[in-house]
């Protein structure tokens, strides 16, 4: 069999970087994360950076910022991940430099982590947002460097413990606002069988060059479908309100940020259909799921039974 690659994970102790380094060490990838030397010593770190430790990953003092430190770490390893936070998203053209310097990648995965940015219908400012990733995109591919994005739709923890539902810590018991007219189709992933779906793609030459959808048939469900499996679970019907079009539009632009950001984002998946209205064709992506079925993913109804 042929050897694992080495990982570097730039951004892994975030909170989607987090369990891509778990995925990574688990699975028996030489792994390694680069991290800020403020950061090892940062008290509110220190138990993620002793799992790591403990997990066998190799930690490589860094920073964005320090093009030699870049270098010198991706020298060590085949596959580059960033899971560098949305303001760090145009700050990864130090990676493309870097990669491009040591010149020994066979994969870059630049932080991406949400929609399919090149097919969003979105309104600013989430489109510049997702333009952002974009552009890195333009980058990688003008540098001829080998990538797999990946597209892993809502993070189950941004959105199903409250179903999406401003200022509250529980999923709604009474009443649920729902933008648009709660039909089309969102896919929600839980963070773990994110890493996990990751991971597997990067020795894998079915994802070179291609988009990494996350979106399993169980995992998808339009808000309206998602309310009805929540109703069923507590055996309750809660009051909806509709929110339409129009005023969600207005809501965006009357917010401050980020909150107009995280509503614009609402509007591209839930009224829009971003996550599921295009097929996904060969020519550029492949479906999670579906290449590793023997993968098995926490579904929706599964996660919501926490909160039952
Ligand atoms: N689909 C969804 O629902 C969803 C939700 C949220 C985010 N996302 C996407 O997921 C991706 C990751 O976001 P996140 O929220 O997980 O990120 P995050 O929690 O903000 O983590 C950012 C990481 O980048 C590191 N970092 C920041 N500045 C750095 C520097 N100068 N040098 C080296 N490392 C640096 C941080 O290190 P420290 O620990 O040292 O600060 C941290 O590990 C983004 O593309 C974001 O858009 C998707």
């Amino acid at each position: 069999m042929a050897e694992k690659s080495k990982i570097l994970i730039i951004g892994g102790t975030g909170y989607i970087g987090k369990f891509i380094v778990e995925a990574s060490a688990k699975s028996g990838h030489p792994t390694f994360a680069l991290v800020r030397e403020s950061t090892l010593s940062d008290p509110a770190k220190a138990k993620l950076i002793d799992g790591f430790k403990s997990s066998g990953v190799t930690l490589i003092h860094g920073d964005l910022n320090d093009q030699e430190s870049l270098v010198e770490a991706i020298k060590q390893v085949d596959v580059v991940i960033s899971t560098v936070g949305s303001l760090q998203i145009l700050d990864q053209t130090k990676i493309i430099a870097a990669i491009k310097e040591a010149g020994n990648i066979k994969r870059f995965f630049p932080s991406e982590f949400g929609n399919d940015v090149d097919r969003v219908h979105a309104v600013e400012p989430a489109k510049s947002t997702f333009g952002l990733k974009a552009q890195i995109r333009r980058a990688i591919e003008a540098e001829g460097i080998p990538y797999t994005y990946v597209s892993s739709n809502y993070f189950a923890g941004y959105f199903l413990p409250t179903l999406g539902q401003p200022g509250l810590s529980a999923p709604p018991r009474d009443k649920v606002i729902i933008p648009g007219d709660g039909n089309p189709k969102a896919v929600f992933n839980e963070e773990h069988d994110i890493g996990t779906f990751t991971i597997k793609a990067v020795d894998d030459p079915r994802t070179l060059n291609k988009i990494l959808y996350i979106r399993p048939p169980k995992n998808t469900y339009s808000y309206n479908e998602l309310v009805s499996l929540w109703e069923k679970k507590i055996g309750k019907t809660l009051g909806r309100t509709y929110v339409p079009e129009d005023e969600v539009l207005k809501q965006i632009q009357e917010s401050p940020i980020p909150f107009n950001i995280i509503f614009g984002i609402n509007h591209s998946v839930f009224v829009k259909g971003d996550h599921t209205n295009f097929e996904i064709e060969p020519s550029f992506g492949v479906e999670a799921s579906e290449l590793y079925p023997d993968v098995k993913y926490t579904t929706v109804e599964e996660y919501l039974d926490q909160f039952v």
